[in-house]
């Protein structure tokens, strides 16, 4: 329940299957106490456990994060791999927790590139969590949308594949998303209102949220509002109101 216009309007919230969040704005928030960017980095990592545990608590079943875009190579070395420096230091302190509690860890991505050190940890954790099935966490790293619709076409050609097999569903199996549903809530947090790259394929028809919030102060509460406005929304998919069952 919540207070609106001095009336109390009682909201069903609906779970979101799968979220997809965009965690932008470590940088400003990080600025905005004089402190690093990479303290800023590292605070929102500190605010991603708080989130996953939200989410499996909740009942969501597959949760996306954006953590390090292709384009993101693009800022100062010492930036990157002080990123790369924390997701390991996640995957050293995390892991067991996340297996315990029934998290199974996926990445898309390409791993091109990338510190083999690196590498082998996101392979092992993986491996490690693969048999786990209460919450699906797809990390995008090394991410890209148009890479990855590249890199299906590629796959798509060199498997001999003939033009007239190819159509939606044959694409969707070709991409890192293979055999997820597609995202029903995208979030992004500090007020950008772009996909960056994120998902171009799979946001089809997604629902948008957007909060001025920072990546690390995005907490429980700010979820639940996420979630409460996605409750909201009418989901037509290219229909009208009246075709669509009542809800309930
Ligand atoms: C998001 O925060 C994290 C990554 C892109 C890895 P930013 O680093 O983009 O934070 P801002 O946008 O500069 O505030
Ligand atoms: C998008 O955020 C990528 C991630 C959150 C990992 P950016 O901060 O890199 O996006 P732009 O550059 O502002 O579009
Ligand atoms: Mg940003």
């Amino acid at each position: 329940m919540r207070q609106q216009n001095g009336q109390v309007a009682e909201i069903t919230l609906r779970i979101p299957t799968h979220i997809a969040i965009i965690m932008d704005g470590n940088g400003r928030w990080a600025k905005a106490r004089g402190l690093p960017r990479l303290a800023g980095h590292r605070a929102g990592t500190e605010n991603l456990r708080r989130v996953i545990e939200a989410c499996a608590d909740l009942g969501v079943r597959i949760l996306t994060i954006y953590a390090f875009s292709t384009e993101n190579w693009r800022r100062p070395p010492e930036e990157v791999y002080g990123l790369f420096g924390l997701l390991e230091q996640m995957i050293d302190r995390e892991l067991d927790n996340l297996d315990r509690n029934g998290v199974q860890i996926r990445h898309l991505g390409s791993l091109e590139g990338v510190p083999e050190r690196l590498q082998r940890k996101i392979r092992m954790a993986i491996e490690r969590t693969k048999g786990n099935s209460r919450l699906i966490l797809c990390v995008a790293f090394n991410y890209g949308g148009r890479q990855e619709i590249v890199e299906a076409v590629r796959r798509i050609i060199a498997d001999g594949v003939p033009p007239e097999a190819v159509n939606e569903e044959l694409i969707s199996r070709y991409l890192y998303t293979a055999g997820l549903p597609d995202p029903d809530l995208i979030i992004r947090t500090s007020g950008e209102m772009r996909l960056s790259n994120f998902l171009l394929w799979q946001a089809a028809y997604a629902e948008f949220y957007v909060t001025p919030v920072y990546w690390p102060d995005f907490d429980r509460e700010e979820l639940l509002k996420a979630i409460e406005a996605y409750s909201r929304r009418e989901r037509r998919f290219g229909q009208i109101s009246e075709q669509l069952a009542p809800p309930g």
